[in-house]
């Protein structure tokens, strides 16, 4: 393995995504592979696994890596948001169960040289999938003072968001910004680092923003909740880890929808939507990481799992 990334509640995923052993199973987000091998050596006899990442290189590392499953194992770039469309084309109306780890993978922060770390010194990109146009280098030299703003606020949750866009202005009116580094020390610059123990780099939130901007993280979360209901066989579950409250609230507010059905107002007498339950939540509050596994792997820090199964 070239670089493994250390799947997060991993014992947790396999539980709940596995119903049947001989199911049919998408992982959305294979990354490096780290749950699809747990959950390939869970399946038995014509137990399957679809992968998906948007990224070639995850689809290269991981496929090396899901080998063992023979014919049993599909890996494919695509984008989840497709996964209607990645089921048509291999002959499938319905599936057993559907994994998403959101966000990025280590190899994409770490080796990938795209510039999603604020401590290396890369190009200014943050494609997740280089077919794409769109880089974050685009984003912070061409959009105007609003709309970085926004970015920071909306994507970021950054509250300073007026003081790093106003150093950013500045700066890229001597000379482009055109890497992570240049990026990391301009924010840096107006935002000194807070001495509170497990304080983040001030240019985390930026980060993340453009990050999430670039690969129009929230839009794929949006169109993939609303095929998903009708791509699971009764009984089959979602499986979804996120890692920020943004992700995480599109997650929550889907699971509970579905599990409510009706959509009219409270003070409706009775329905008039005729909408059905179509999931129930297999547990109501989100489960984190004990401190055994955050003490191993700080990326488990933040992740939530969430459960829903098609009823
Ligand atoms: C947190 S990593 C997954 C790690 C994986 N669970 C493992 O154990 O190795 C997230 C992966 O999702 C991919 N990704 C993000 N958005 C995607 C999308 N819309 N469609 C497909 N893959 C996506 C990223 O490229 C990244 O490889």
């Amino acid at each position: 393995m070239e670089y493994p990334h250390q799947p997060v509640l991993v014992h947790e995923v396999v539980k709940f995504l596995v119903s049947v052993p001989e199911g049919i199973y998408v992982d959305g987000t294979v990354g490096s592979g780290g749950h699809s091998v747990a959950v390939g050596k869970s399946l038995h006899g014509k137990g399957r696994l679809i992968c998906l990442d948007r990224d070639p290189e995850a689809v290269r590392l991981s496929g090396k890596r899901l080998a063992f499953l023979g014919n049993n194992v599909c890996v494919k770039k695509a984008n989840y948001a497709d996964l209607d469309k990645v089921l048509k084309d291999i002959g499938l109306k319905e599936v057993d169960g559907v994994l998403l780890d959101l966000g990025m993978s280590s190899y994409q922060l770490e080796k990938s040289g795209r510039g999603f770390s604020f401590s290396r010194n890369e190009p200014l990109d943050m494609r997740m999938d280089p077919d794409e146009e769109l880089t974050a280098r685009d984003l912070v030299n061409n959009l105007s003072t609003r709309e970085l703003e926004r970015l920071l606020r909306d994507y970021g949750e950054e509250k300073k968001a007026r003081i790093i866009v106003r150093a950013i202005i500045a700066a890229r009116s001597e000379k482009p910004i055109d890497t992570s580094s240049q990026l990391a020390a301009l924010t840096k610059s107006v935002l000194p680092p807070s001495r509170r123990p497990g304080a983040l780099h001030p240019a985390t939130q930026t980060f993340q923003a453009l990050r999430i901007a670039v690969n129009k993280e929230l839009e794929n979360i949006q169109i993939f909740l609303k095929k998903v209901p009708l791509l699971m066989a009764k009984g089959g579950r979602l499986v979804v880890l996120s890692y920020h409250s943004l992700e995480g609230r599109l997650i929550k507010k889907a699971m509970i929808d579905w599990e409510r059905g009706c959509t009219c107002p409270p003070d409706f007498p009775v329905c008039a939507c005729g909408k059905a339950p179509s999931f129930r939540r297999v547990f109501k509050k989100g489960l984190k990481p004990g401190p055994v596994e955050i003490g191993k792997n700080p990326r488990a820090r933040s992740a939530i799992l969430r459960v829903a199964e098609r009823i």
